[in-house]
């Protein structure tokens, strides 16, 4: 059993933990009926400063199948942020309520700050175009139930490299695993920034590529994650549009990857892959979707030090 007081980043857990969390994943899946009663009398609090539909409603379907119960808010207008309160006041007042707190807010940082000054476990659901390490943890079950290992992958991530949290978390979690190498598919104004070329991939010694192609290293993953090009993280629509439409994977794109491919994306998804992938057998985003809410229990029950 690990201690840990908040998740903000998913460096704040070992790959050891991680396979911890996996493993008990895996256990829940298996044995769902085990766990019911588990977070009896326990409360979650979730507290979602920007919208979600898979973060918010997996973290509280999860807290409900461990038997425990949820409370929280879905926008910042409906909570008291919105006559001014601040991160830290309304966290530390939401702690004298839940035992654990789930947390999405647009501005990096703002669960970091609540987690120093809350009395309750704060779990990051996303910060700005920072970090989302439970889509992270989503992401790894998903690539261990489907490839088996973390070692010898190729990974290509497709879309917002520039903003995409999800990205940046799955870079830092895969950067510890051996032989792993990434191609990174972007438009120019999209790329991976630099300082997680130079503070992550450079000091880890990993092998990548950029491209704007998406066809090109095609044969060479084992995994496509594909990602939107967000709306709400531009300070220009002119910017947006003009970009929005740069990738939509297709079963034609499709046919030089190889058998075993697995596409990821943390969804939602706008045009990026066409509906007509949804039933090719690489496409593993909606599995994902499930494995989410598997992983989240299995957070919710360490995080709460519960066997
Ligand atoms: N993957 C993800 O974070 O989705 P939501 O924005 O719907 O929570």
């Amino acid at each position: 059993m690990f201690e840990l007081k908040s998740l903000i980043d998913i460096t704040d857990l070992t790959p050891e933990e991680i396979d911890e969390l996996i493993a008990t994943a895996e256990d829940i899946i298996e044995n769902p009926d085990k766990y019911r009663e588990k977070c009896k009398y326990k409360k979650l609090a979730t507290l979602f400063f920007e919208p979600s539909t898979r973060t918010r409603l997996s973290f509280e379907a999860a807290m409900l199948e461990l038997g425990g119960s949820v409370i929280g808010f879905s926008e910042s207008n409906s909570s008291s942020a919105s006559k001014g309160e601040s991160v830290s006041d309304t966290v530390k007042v939401v702690s004298c309520y839940a035992d654990i707190i789930a947390m999405r807010h647009p501005k990096e940082g703002a669960p970091m700050i609540a987690s120093m000054r809350s009395d309750v476990p704060v779990i990051n659901a996303g910060d700005g175009g920072h970090n989302h390490p439970t889509q992270t943890l989503a992401d790894l079950l998903t690539i261990k139930r489907e490839k088996g290992h973390f070692d010898n992958l190729t990974i290509g991530f497709c879309g917002d490299l520039k903003f995409g949290r999800t990205v940046h978390s799955l870079i830092n979690a895969m950067v510890r695993y051996k032989n792993v190498k990434f191609v990174f598919i972007s438009p120019q104004e999209l790329k991976i920034p630099d300082y997680i070329k130079t503070e992550v991939l450079d000091a880890n010694s990993i092998q990548y590529c950029e491209t704007s192609s998406l066809e090109h290293y095609m044969s060479e993953l084992d995994i496509l994650y594909m990602t939107r090009v967000q709306r709400e993280r531009f300070f220009n629509e002119a910017d947006y549009v003009r970009l929005k439409d740069s990738y939509v994977l297709t079963n034609e794109k499709l046919q030089s990857a190889k058998e075993d491919m697995c596409v990821l994306h943390p969804l939602p998804r706008v045009n990026e892959i066409s509906v007509d992938v949804d039933d090719n057998p690489r496409a593993c985003y909606f599995k994902q979707v499930k494995n989410g809410k598997y992983i989240r229990e299995a957070l919710i029950l360490k995080m709460l030090g519960i066997e």
